[in-house]
């Protein structure tokens, strides 16, 4: 079902990772032992050294031994799986635990559920927070477009199919097309129907369907399929946009024809698999093909590039004229350019984290944010940071506070700028020329913090890149602001990016 180095990974991520908060200790300690007086030492160091490596090597190879054997046992096929297996109850017999956790996805990790009253067209009876209600400006920042009208906290998996049908944003005046419907259900089963078996037809016949249309093909929620290859478990890319998207990515840093299910490692599709859906993306043409913005890169910057470059416009703004953009959580490309990237520290290191049912290990299948409670905490970040669950807490609260504060700021500037645009557009103040720049300024601040208000990390998945593109973000609506004022500003250009690099796997 999977290799040893896989198994070696699963039992042991520090293995991958340095532990941060011993490096420091552990690096002073080595200075200090230094003997720098004696090399009559060296040889009795050379044969304890050799000694610790072959301890560790056969600790190692005892734990994968260990694990093989626990993972064996933990596996009783009662079904054989094949690539028409769509029912998630039916791999359910294969591996009730994992099973039984997805289906705990329904549940209110995160206490923003919210009692409503079940009517025809919306029969849910729970919603969750409304975050155009908490951040009044986010409202105001998407006048004129459905995120105005109606935007809510997430929820577990299970909500995906459900609060995509009933969310007002799918409703008969906003008319959207059925290539909405890719992250919000399970699709192998959708493609297969549509394309006749061919998946990638599937995909492009349901992109050109209503949104209803579409609907009327789904099934199921989130499942199995979606994540797994049916026959050998190991985790697979059933979405064409993310194949696609992946290998341009790629092809920006100079590696030609990557193809994610031949190319990534096991390490890798434990992020890849989530970036299937948690990306930003767009829908080209009049085919609406679902397409993610990564031509030039993974930043905020390079996505917003390559929209100027392709001439891409989502709304125009009710009050401002400005023609923008909106962002839609983008969690893997800030999480990439974060220092658990760097350190190779995957979505499912902290969003599915291993842990002990019974006899069995198994990744947690109910996803949900680690800081659910102080057990997800210890599961999900003590198996690398030597802390407590409460200092843990502390530090991620520390980076959301931070991340929250430059928000404000953010937000601020944005909404002086399109009061600023409305007034001197009402009362011919300023020149067409200076409100074509003010409106460009909107366009682009507007996008910076658009995408970091929708980043579901809020701030932790990268904290100081995410503050420095709201920095970014604040002068340029204070450019603006200045524009209409016939003031040029010279940095009111984007700054000189250095050249990114995707994260090392960490293998
Ligand atoms: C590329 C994948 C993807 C596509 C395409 C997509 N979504 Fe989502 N959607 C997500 C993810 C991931 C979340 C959860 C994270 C979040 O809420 O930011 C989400 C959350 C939502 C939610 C709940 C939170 C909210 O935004 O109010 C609604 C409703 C929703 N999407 C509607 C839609 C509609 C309507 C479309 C088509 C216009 C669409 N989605 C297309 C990935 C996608
Ligand atoms: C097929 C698309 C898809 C894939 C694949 C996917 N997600 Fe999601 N995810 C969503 C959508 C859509 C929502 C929002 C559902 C809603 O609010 O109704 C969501 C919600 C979430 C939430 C919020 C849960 C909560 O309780 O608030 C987390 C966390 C999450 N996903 C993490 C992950 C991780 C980690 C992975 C990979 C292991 C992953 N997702 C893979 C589409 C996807
Ligand atoms: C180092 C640990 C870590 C990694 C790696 C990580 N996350 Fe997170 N994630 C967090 C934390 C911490 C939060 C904030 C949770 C909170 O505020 O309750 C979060 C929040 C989220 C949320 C919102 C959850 C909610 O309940 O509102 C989503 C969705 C999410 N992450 C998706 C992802 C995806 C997708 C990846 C990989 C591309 C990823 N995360 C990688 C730790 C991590
Ligand atoms: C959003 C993606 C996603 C979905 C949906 C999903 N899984 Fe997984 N699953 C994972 C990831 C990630 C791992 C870790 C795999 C690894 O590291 O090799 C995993 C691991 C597993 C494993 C190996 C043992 C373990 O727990 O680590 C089994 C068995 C499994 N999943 C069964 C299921 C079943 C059954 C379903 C449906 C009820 C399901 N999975 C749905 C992402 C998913
Ligand atoms: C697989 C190992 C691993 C896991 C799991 C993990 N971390 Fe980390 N974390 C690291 C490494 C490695 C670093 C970087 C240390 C360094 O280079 O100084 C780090 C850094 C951090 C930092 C400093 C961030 C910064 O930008 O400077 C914080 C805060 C943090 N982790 C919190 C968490 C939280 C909260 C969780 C659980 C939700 C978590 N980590 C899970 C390995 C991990």
């Amino acid at each position: 079902m999977s290799t040893e180095r896989e198994d070696a990974a699963m039992e042991d991520p520090q293995v991958d990772a340095p532990e941060p908060d011993d490096a420091g200790a552990a690096s002073e300690a080595k200075k200090q032992s230094r003997p720098g007086r004696s090399r009559k030492l060296v040889p009795a160091l050379v044969l304890v050294t050799v000694a610790v490596a072959a301890a560790a090597v056969t600790w190692l190879l005892t734990t994968i031994f260990e694990h093989k054997q626990e993972s064996a046992a933990s596996f009783t096929e009662v079904v054989e799986l094949t690539d028409t297996s769509y029912d998630p109850a039916v791999w359910g017999q294969n591996f009730p635990i994992q099973y039984e956790q997805y289906l705990k996805t329904i549940e209110d990790t995160d206490g923003d559920f919210i009692p409503a009253t079940p009517t025809a067209d919306d029969p849910r009876e729970y919603h969750t927070l409304s975050r155009i209600e908490s951040e009044t400006r986010a409202q105001r920042m998407w006048r004129g477009y459905a995120f105005a009208v109606d935007y809510t906290e997430p929820r577990g998996h299970e909500w995906a199919l459900a609060d995509q049908r009933y969310t007002e944003r799918t409703g008969e005046r906003f008319n959207q097309p059925g290539t909405c419907l890719n992250c919000h259900a399970s699709m192998p089963e959708v493609y297969d129907e549509l394309g006749d078996g061919d998946r990638e037809a599937g995909f492009h016949a349901m992109n050109a369907m209503s949104y209803d249309e579409a609907y009327e093909h789904a099934s199921s929620s989130i499942a199995c399929i979606d994540c797994h290859d049916p026959q050998t478990m190991e985790l697979t890319i059933t979405r064409p946009a993310f194949i696609d998207g992946i290998r341009k990515a790629k092809a920006a840093e100079g590696v030609e024809d990557y193809d994610v299910n031949r190319d990534a490692t096991n390490q890798e599709m434990r992020t890849y698999v989530c970036a299937q859906c948690h990306v930003e993306y767009y829908f080209a043409g009049d085919s609406k093909t679902l397409t993610f913005p990564w031509d030039n890169g993974l930043t905020v910057y390079d996505a917003m590039d390559y929209y100027d470059e392709v001439g891409w416009t989502d709304f125009t703004h009710e009050e401002s004229g400005a023609e923008l953009l909106k962002a839609q959580h983008p969690d893997f490309e800030t999480w990439s350019q974060g220092i658990h990237a760097a350190n190779g520290v995957t979505c499912a290191d902290c969003h599915m984290a291993y842990s002990r049912v019974g006899a069995n290990k198994v990744s947690n299948h109910q996803i949900m944010s680690p800081m659910a409670s102080d057990e997800t905490i210890n599961a999900s970040c003590l198996t690398c940071h030597h802390s407590t669950a409460d200092e843990m807490r502390e530090r991620v609260d520390g980076i959301q506070t931070r991340w929250q504060e430059s928000l404000n700021v953010s937000f601020t500037a944005l909404d002086a700028l399109i009061t600023d645009i409305a007034a001197a557009d009402a009362d011919g103040s300023a020149s067409a020329e200076e409100l074509a720049t003010a409106r460009d300024y909107q366009r682009k601040a507007q996008f910076v913090i658009d995408y970091s208000f929708s980043e579901n990390g809020r701030g932790f998945h990268a904290p100081a890149y995410s503050i420095s593109i709201l920095n970014q973000s604040t002068d340029w609506a204070r450019s603006g602001q200045l524009a209409l004022r016939g003031v040029e500003v010279e940095n009111g250009i984007g700054p000189a990016i250095p050249e990114q690099h995707m994260p090392d796997s960490g293998n």
